[in-house]
């Protein structure tokens, strides 16, 4: 995208540390923005707040498989890269996730929705320079293996790797399926009443990478529910601007409330494509028991 040095790049802090690495990597500079307390995403109001005439790309991330609304980012007029790392097989408006921005990333590291048996990623984008350019790059800057353009990197995805995506792929839908029918027996069951649950943006599919709810004691849940034989972990209890490495690039104290707030009270509950309903029913009646007394409702 032509990020570098003296450059600004928007990304939420309130993701995985990778989603801002990549920012430092290419020399530019990592500009934090807040959150959505709804949908954990970035939202036009919460870059528009810290757009500057240096910013150069915004990388908006499909938290926990809920896509970003990176079409409306668009309009903003600074170049998208979509995070999609966490939603293959979400949707917006009809549109895939890794088609709502400029260009998009993939990750098929093992836990995710879409999964190797290794270590692979994807880009995906409709910009022919921008495709160009990242195969020369992945494999060390070169296009014919003969002469070198760029100084680049060994990214290649391994055929073996290659191999299981072309497997998994077409089973792909049929397992967001399966995510959305437990996150649906989640609503039926009645999680609300305890934890204050993920909302699914409007117009979008979620793929439900993770259901991640939120409560002001999560840990004390998190900890009852162990106690029950539920597995429940918390994600990004340190949120990225707060990483040691970022401390040049975090924004003064206070200034990423929402993303503070989640970074506190999120817990992921169970989440599978072959979660049944008895057993989101079993999970949900180990939240009622083990739920702290005390307001239900986590919200910055
Ligand atoms: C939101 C997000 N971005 C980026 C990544 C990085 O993916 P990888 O480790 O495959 O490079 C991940 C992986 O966990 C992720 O969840």
């Amino acid at each position: 995208m032509g990020v570098g040095p003296g450059d600004e790049v928007v990304v939420p802090s309130f993701t995985f540390y990778a989603s801002v690495e990549a920012i430092v990597t290419a020399g530019a500079r990592p500009v934090f923005c807040d959150v959505d307390p709804d949908t954990r995403n970035v939202t036009p109001d919460t870059v528009r707040a810290v757009l500057t005439p240096s910013t150069k790309a915004i990388v908006s991330v499909d938290l926990f498989g809920l896509p970003a609304p990176s079409p409306a980012l668009r309009e903003l007029g600074v170049p998208v890269l979509e995070d999609a790392a966490q939603a293959a097989g979400a949707s917006l408006d009809g549109r895939r996730a890794g088609a709502l921005g400029d260009v998009a990333t993939f990750s098929f590291y093992p836990s995710k929705n879409l999964a190797c048996f290794g270590d692979g990623g994807a880009l995906t984008t409709d910009d022919d320079r921008i495709a160009e350019l990242a195969r020369a790059l992945r494999f060390h800057g070169s296009r014919d293996k003969q002469t070198f353009q760029y100084v680049g990197y060994n990214s290649r995805l391994d055929e073996m790797q290659a191999a299981i995506l072309r497997v998994a792929l077409p089973e792909l839908d049929g397992w967001c399926e399966g995510r959305r029918r437990a996150a649906q027996a989640y609503t039926e069951a009645g999680i609300e009443r305890f934890v204050t649950a993920p909302v699914e943006p409007a117009g979008a599919q979620a793929a439900w990478h993770l259901y991640v709810a939120a409560h002001p004691d999560a840990d004390e849940l998190i900890a009852g529910l162990r106690d029950h034989g539920v597995g429940a972990r918390a994600y990004y209890r340190t949120p990225v601007h707060r990483q040691p490495p970022m401390s040049p690039y975090a924004p003064s104290d206070g200034s990423l409330p929402v993303t503070d707030e989640l970074a506190r009270t999120n817990l992921a509950l169970p989440m599978s494509p072959t979660l049944s309903v008895e057993q989101v029913d079993d999970v949900v009646s180990a939240v009622s028991s083990s739920v702290p007394a005390g307001p239900r409702r986590a919200r910055a």
